[in-house]
């Protein structure tokens, strides 16, 4: 899809055109076909918030499909609104087969037109157009948007493709988890994160199973073990500021598909497990991103990924293994596997990476989905510092965030009594409880752990997503990189 701006509303030039106005508010027709007011009237159309009017008035041999969007009061307006709004718009116009829409700003007044509105909204406006539908012959073949033109000052450009630029990150990610597990194997995220590396210049290391196992990795190696697919190890590496020792890491849960092992998961909530791979997913799309934006700042992003499946090879509940820190680990239930292969990047990113900052990001725990749903990703650390510091990066990445507890108690859970540790200390608190299973590989680093569950894959739409993957985390973690530049 082509992303284009205008300064003025030629409607000569789209099939589709999508014009945002405030409730209480006469949108200013000059431009505008006779008939709109008309039209508007019998709409009822007064700007209501989660009202619209959608009509098409003819145009030489064509109809042109006009949707008038309410934003609601005025003063009552935030970024999220105006993003739900005008992105649900373009994803009504997107199903109807028009090459050429435009959005119009030309009824917000400039004083709210700031940098990050107008990035938000056109972010939502492009993640409005994705469509997951490669499979659906169909369905592919139907016509898409093939330009999107936003009319607005051009004083307004930068910010139009910064959100362009975004949202194509995010879709980068969605595009990973949509994949279905029998053709986004270990080996395939391996070709994405090469692929995604090479264009934006970032230098990367994969390692085999023969140099995982020499660097004992065996929490990671006996989630692994079940499947014919080989684990790999990622590392891709962004040098912005080579004279600084700090060190960013990114670690992504990598799953290319969970069903629970010998704890296996019931039919129906094995179904999505394609989309275990969220975490590593939001660092690809998120080092892409950094990479472009070029903060002073080294960050490296860590993915240990692999199937967790059953055979005569898988591990089992009860075994003991030694993970690469030398902790001893009794696995209690093959089901809470990611924490597991988080334990060793971790690890990895300490020792091998002298990481001095640490944030993992995973579809971790059922826990978290049940405690928050789909719309807030649970994050949980020691600093509220680090705590300010990712709730102001949510904020510019307009993702939601809730903060989940961790303490001695949740610590205590994971108490084994014949190893360092268990993998899973129980159902109540399991999102806390898994959270310090990983933090107890941290080493006292500054960390941050994003469970991303509910928020990484939609059962059912939102206003300017499909259901499915949502690309979760990309733009947090540029955010919280970004401001760690600063
Ligand atoms: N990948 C799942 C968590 C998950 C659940 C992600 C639902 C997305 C949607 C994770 O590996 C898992 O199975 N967690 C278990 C942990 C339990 C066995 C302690 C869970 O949450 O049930
Ligand atoms: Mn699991
Ligand atoms: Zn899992």
């Amino acid at each position: 899809m082509n992303v284009t701006t205008s300064s003025n509303l030629d409607i000569t030039k789209y099939n589709g055109i999508i014009i945002p106005c405030f409730e209480g508010q006469q949108p200013s027709l000059e431009t505008l076909p006779q008939q709109t007011a008309t039209y508007l009237k019998a709409n009822k159309f007064e700007g209501k918030y989660e009202s619209n009017a959608l009509f098409s008035i003819p145009l030489e041999e064509t109809l042109v499909q006009y949707l008038f969007v309410g934003l609601g009061k005025k003063e009552e307006l935030t970024v999220e609104k105006a993003m739900c709004a005008i992105g649900s718009a373009v994803k009504t116009l997107s199903k109807k087969e028009l090459a050429s829409v435009a959005v119009s700003f030309t009824e917000i007044e400039e004083s709210i037109l700031t940098e990050h509105f107008v990035l938000s909204v056109v972010k939502a406006c492009s993640l409005a157009c994705y469509a997951f539908d490669k499979f659906m012959e169909k369905e592919k073949e139907k016509q898409k948007i093939e330009t999107l033109t936003y009319i607005l000052s051009q004083t307004h450009i930068q910010a139009v493709k910064k959100g362009v630029s975004i949202a194509e990150d995010i879709t980068l990610a969605r595009l990973l988890v949509d994949e279905p597990a029998n053709l986004m194997k270990p080996k395939n995220v391996v070709e994405v994160a090469t692929r995604v590396c090479q264009k934006a210049g970032i230098e990367m290391k994969v390692f085999e199973k023969e140099e995982i196992e020499k660097m004992n990795m065996n929490a990671f190696l006996s989630v692994a073990k079940g499947s014919d697919e080989e684990p790999r190890l990622i590392v891709m590496k962004y040098n912005g500021n080579p004279e600084s020792d700090e060190i960013v890491a990114l670690v992504g849960k990598g799953l290319t598909y969970d069903s629970g092992g010998y704890s296996i998961k019931p039919t129906n909530s094995m179904i999505t497990m394609k989309s275990d791979m969220g975490g590593s997913a939001a660092v690809i799309g998120a080092m892409s991103a950094i990479a472009k934006e070029a903060p002073k700042i080294n960050v490296v992003g860590i993915i240990a990924t692999c199937e967790n499946m059953i055979s005569g090879r898988a591990y089992l509940p009860g075994d003991v293994l030694t993970s690469m820190s030398g902790k001893t680990i009794e696995i209690v239930n093959t089901d809470a596997e990611g924490r597991l292969t988080l334990a060793d990047a971790i690890t990895y990113a300490i020792q091998k990476e002298h990481a001095t900052k640490i944030v993992d990001i995973c579809t971790l725990t059922g826990a978290v989905v049940v405690a928050l749903g789909e719309d807030y990703a649970g994050v949980i650390t020691r600093e509220d510092s680090l705590w300010e510091d990712i709730q102001a990066s949510a904020k510019r990445a307009t993702e939601s965030i809730w903060r989940m507890p961790i303490d001695k108690n949740f610590e205590k859970k994971n108490k084994s009594t014949i190893a360092d540790i268990k993998n899973s200390g129980g159902r109540w608190g399991g999102c806390s409880s898994a959270g310090a299973f990983v933090g107890a590989f941290t080493e006292g680093k500054p960390w941050i752990h994003i469970d991303i569950a509910g928020s990484a894959y939609l059962e059912s739409e939102k206003p300017y997503f499909t259901a499915g993957a949502t690309g979760s985390g990309v733009h947090l973690l540029t955010e919280l990189v970004k401001h760690w530049a600063k």
